[in-house]
């Protein structure tokens, strides 16, 4: 090995304790380590925040050399990192980066970048401890992970350095494929080496659902059913498949989001406070909130759920074609690009208070949101001095993305007279609070993984209720005909039988 040990000086932060550390991306030469990991790692570095001794390890089929990935690494940070290159950072930064090209299922691929992995250790003084990272399609897990429990790692390296893994999402397809795969990981590692990404936990917004509700006084003592009265949670896309027609059609959007992200933000919503704000603790607490929830029996399935599928129409004055038109989905496919459900979480806390969640694809715009709807108060002092049956109520929306934020709406009387009622907001935006940039949901997670810090991963446990819950939906829908699809238009607010599913409570859903 001729390369030169790159050396990352550390701010003077609890991070620069962060241990050596070569880390190896297997599918390195794919799209998520061209749009995300590589930007991330380059950000990290700018920032000064990756281990004083780092290098990183591509593993992929198509053959690189060391140099031919190290362009094809500063072309994607080029193009996708969130700040500009620094051509002396680049350079540190570059001298770290090597790859090798292998089968992923082949023995001698593996012994290989094993001897690599030591020649790399060697020159960069990274003193043993790897952390892993599966950026490939789940089809492709197994052998993998199969393949490390044959070498120096996981469980059998006690004592020779830590080895953790990351695994990308989507983790399983169903209960028995997630258990079927956390039962393969335990067989080389411990479940706390292992870091299940979820990249919504690595947000701002959503890291800032846990301060929201626990640093602050105000809010704790009226989160619970004698105040609330529903909660609602949408993940609003204007994006269709973006050309993984493949995946999703195998996927839909239950499995897509439903079951991964919109469980997380619901767990982290509905939780306890948690003991300290540590992964033990804050994820003991989140498996509650799903194991609480309420399973659907089958046939409650077609009352507690809708879904749907988009035909062709106009989003943001361009015109995009139906699902089934995309490429490579089946002329005749019924997967759902659109999912709306109403969920109990049967706790002491939440005993009654319903939560609707709903997902799609090709809806109007792009908006993540949470909105905690409060009980209304009585009409009674003003009964004269509004036209509307009720009171508006209370609306605490947390604005996951876009225009981060979070705003409280309450009523105020209009100036003049006769007294008029209209709703106003609070508003705290992020973008006016702060000056900072913050960093990428990717640079979060990673950094948190080379740290040891799992509280922003899933743990088996978790993964494996959501699973539970999405089961039984999967399940219902499968007992049900086949759904009249499509039957919303994209660039429409989703199908009648999710207005319907809510109407039938007598509420409707937040216009975004
Ligand atoms: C991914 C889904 O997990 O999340 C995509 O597979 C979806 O279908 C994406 O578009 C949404 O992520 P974000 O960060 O843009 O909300």
């Amino acid at each position: 090995m001729t390369t030169q040990a790159a050396t990352f000086t550390t701010p003077a932060t609890s991070e620069s304790a962060l241990e050596p550390c070569c880390l190896v991306i297997f599918g390195a030469s794919g799209d998520l380590t061209a749009r995300m990991l590589l930007p991330a790692l380059y950000n990290l570095a700018l920032d000064r925040r990756l281990p004083p001794r780092f290098a990183m390890v591509g593993f992929a089929r198509t053959e690189w050399t060391d140099e031919e990935f190290r362009d094809h690494a500063r072309k994607a940070v080029e193009e996708h990192s969130r700040r500009k290159v620094d051509p002396d950072v680049w350079s540190t930064f570059a001298s770290a980066l090597h790859y090798m090209h292998g089968g992923y299922n082949d023995p001698t691929s593996h012994d290989r970048l094993s001897e690599k992995l030591e020649a790399v250790q060697e020159a960069h003084n990274t003193g043993g401890n790897h952390l892993f990272y599966l950026a490939v399609p789940p089809t492709a897990f197994d052998d993998i992970v199969a393949q490390l429990g044959r070498g120096p790692y996981g469980r059998s390296r006690e004592g020779a350095g830590w080895s953790r893994v990351i695994v990308e999402k989507p983790f399983g397809t169903d209960l028995k494929s997630a258990r079927d795969l956390n039962h393969l990981l335990h067989s080389v590692f411990h479940e706390d080496d292992v870091y299940r990404i979820d990249h919504y936990l690595g947000k701002e917004t959503v890291q800032n659902i846990l301060v929201f509700r626990f640093a602050n006084g105000i809010f704790e003592p009226i989160w619970n059913r004698r105040y609330v009265d529903h909660v609602q949670i949408t993940v609003a896309e204007s994006l269709g498949i973006e050309g993984r027609g493949e995946y999703y059609d195998h996927s839909g959007a239950l499995r897509d989001i439903m079951q991964n992200h919109m469980m997380q933000l619901l767990s982290l919503l509905a939780m306890e406070p948690p003991l300290a704000v540590n992964g033990r603790s804050v994820r003991n607490e989140k498996v509650k909130v799903l194991h609480a929830v309420r399973l659907f029996e089958r046939d409650e399935v077609a009352l507690s759920t809708a879904r749907g599928q988009y035909s062709s129409g106009w989003v943001a004055g361009a015109e995009v074609p139906g699902y089934r038109e995309e490429e490579g989905i089946p002329k005749t496919s019924a997967t759902e690009t659109y999912v709306a459900a109403r969920f109990y979480v049967d706790s002491w806390r939440w005993a009654d208070v319903p939560f609707y969640m709903r997902t799609a694809k090709r809806l109007p715009k792009r908006s993540t949101e949470i909105a905690v709807f409060f009980k209304r108060a009585p009409r009674l002092l003003f009964q004269d001095y509004t036209d509307e049956p009720n009171l508006e109520p209370n609306v605490l929306s947390i604005r996951i993305q876009p225009n981060e934020g979070i705003s409280l709406k309450f009523l105020t009387k209009v100036p003049g007279s006769p007294m008029r009622l209209r709703p106003a907001n609070m508003d705290f935006l992020y973008g006016a609070s702060f000056v900072t940039q913050a960093p990428s949901a990717y640079e979060t997670l990673l950094l948190d993984a080379l740290r040891g810090d799992a509280t922003l991963f899933t743990r088996s446990d978790e993964v494996e209720a959501a699973w539970t819950i999405t089961d039984r939906i999967i399940d219902g829908w499968r007992a049900m005909p086949e759904p009249g699809f499509p039957n919303y238009e994209a660039g429409s607010w989703g199908p009648a039988c999710a207005d319907d599913l809510i109407a039938k409570d007598g509420r409707q859903w937040r216009r975004l």
